[in-house]
């Protein structure tokens, strides 16, 4: 039976019904339905609706409840109810009898969803927390591994300079450094409890609204009725950290994709993270990759979608809010499933060292090496850099690297340069020279490779 049974005459167009629902997708609010329950039982007894020892049946009732759905949660979508809302209350009254019926008074809908939405972000927060660092662990890992891999970095798909696999894997660190950071904060500010707003206007009990909040674990309880039940501030908030890191994850396996292909061949993938194609026997596809950066759309959907619903409603509960369930929990799935999968092709992946290395010889790379050469030699920056593109042109002509032209070759386009030019444009120096703070030099590397251990080991969370 519907929890609004008394006002309505005729029963509902079963296609209604279907549409109205929540149940198929909210039953995942269950333990914290249950638990707010517990708790708003408890503010009861200080109100004299119930008494001590009904709070006490109901409590036991309502934790048998929660043990059977941490057994089994798709018991529930057995049920016709609409909501979960309906649902426990049903099985509390299916318990306990009438005493069951006393529960509900004071609390609305309105400010139970809004208290378990928030309850269930702050678990949730968390998981995707966990999941941010071990994928940061295994980036700091495979830096580690991989500090003497070097390999071309590129602008505009370009070899530019030579950097390393390790400089590679701590440019994902610190993405994901930040996004764990923008849901630490996202969390501090969806710490505060709705419950006791009623409807919209309050409870009409003299409950205190701070303790019962403390009571679920909150930091606080929300200020002004008509915002606490209409807010849904924390789920845009989340939407938007999952597809700023959904971001990151997708150049992360955009980046790979690219090192993996046939024409770069830095990479191989385990065979643990890719697929066969039904056709070509030879082929060995980054699934894992593509499914990410695929994935990233249907996130940044989601947020688009929960914006335009939330867009111009009037305060304060209205059921369109019914709608920001479906897209919160599948982007923070995807994005969790991501990170895991992420983490997962990082951990087998193998550098083609010799690959990485000629092609990071290729492409003229050294070429601003030569011009810094050139200006250490007192000729102005400007004038080198037009002598070294000079230079490049005719190595290009000659099929030549920069380092295999001979001292009389390069005298032609500067007479200041002698032989120590070589060590200069060799890879070593010109890794060696990006010596200031979060440049690719060696020993930069070891300290941004400690920092970040000490950093994953010092984050409290
Ligand atoms: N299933 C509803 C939701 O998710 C619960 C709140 C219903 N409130 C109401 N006034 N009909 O938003």
């Amino acid at each position: 039976m519907a929890l609004w049974g008394g006002r309505f005459s005729q029963a509902v167009d079963l296609r209604f019904k279907h549409f109205n629902d929540s149940l198929r997708f909210d039953y995942r609010l269950v333990e914290q339905d249950i638990l707010g329950s517990i708790a708003w039982s408890k503010s009861l007894v200080t109100v004299n609706i119930l008494s001590a020892d009904e709070q006490q049946r109901l409590e036991h009732a309502l934790n048998q409840l929660l043990a059977s759905v941490q057994q089994d949660q798709t018991q529930i979508l057995q049920s016709d109810a609409e909501d979960i809302h309906s649902w426990v209350e049903q099985k509390l009254i299916e318990k306990v009898g009438d005493l069951g019926k006393k529960l509900h008074t004071g609390r609305s809908r309105n400010d139970q969803v809004a208290t378990d939405l928030k309850l269930w972000c702050k678990v949730e927060v968390n998981y995707l927390i966990q999941a941010i660092k071990h994928l940061q662990q295994q980036l700091v890992n495979t830096a580690e591994q991989y500090q003497d891999a070097v390999m071309p970095g590129y602008t505009h798909l370009q070899r530019a300079q030579p950097i390393t696999f390790s400089h590679w894997c701590l440019a994902y660190f610190e993405m994901l450094a930040r996004d764990k950071g923008r849901m630490q904060d996202t969390l501090v500010r969806l710490d505060i409890s709705p419950l006791g707003s009623g409807a919209l206007a309050g409870t009409a009990y003299p409950i205190d609204r701070e303790l019962l909040a403390k009571n679920l674990g909150f930091a606080g309880a929300t200020n002004n009725s008509l915002d606490a039940v209409s807010d849904r501030d924390h789920v845009m908030e989340l939407l938007s950290n999952a597809t700023i890191g959904m971001n990151h994850l997708s150049r992360f396996a955009e980046d790979l994709i690219i090192f993996n292909s046939g024409e770069a061949n830095f990479i191989e993938l385990s065979d643990r993270v890719t697929s066969g194609s039904s056709l070509m026997p030879q082929k060995k596809n980054p699934d894992a990759l593509e499914l990410i950066r695929g994935k990233s759309g249907r996130v940044i959907g989601a947020l688009t979608g929960a914006m335009m619903t939330f867009k111009g409603l009037p305060l304060a509960y209205n059921k369109d809010m019914q709608e920001d369930k479906e897209g919160l929990f599948d982007a923070l799935d995807t994005w969790h499933e991501c990170l895991t999968m992420a983490t997962l092709v990082l951990n087998d992946i193998k550098i083609n060292y010799q690959q990485c290395l000629d092609a990071a010889k290729q492409g003229y790379s050294n070429a601003t090496e030569l011009a810094d050469y050139l200006v250490a030699n007192g000729i102005p920056f400007r004038e080198a850099h037009h002598i070294v593109g000079e230079a490049v042109v005719y190595a290009i002509a000659k099929e030549k690297a920069l380092e295999e032209l001979t001292i009389d070759e390069f005298k032609r386009f500067s007479p200041v340069v002698e032989k120590d030019v070589y060590a200069i444009l060799s890879i070593d120096s010109c890794l060696n020279k990006r010596s200031a703070k979060g440049g690719v030099a060696p020993m930069q590397i070891s300290t941004a490779i400690k920092k970040a251990k000490n950093s994953l080991n010092d984050s409290v969370s």
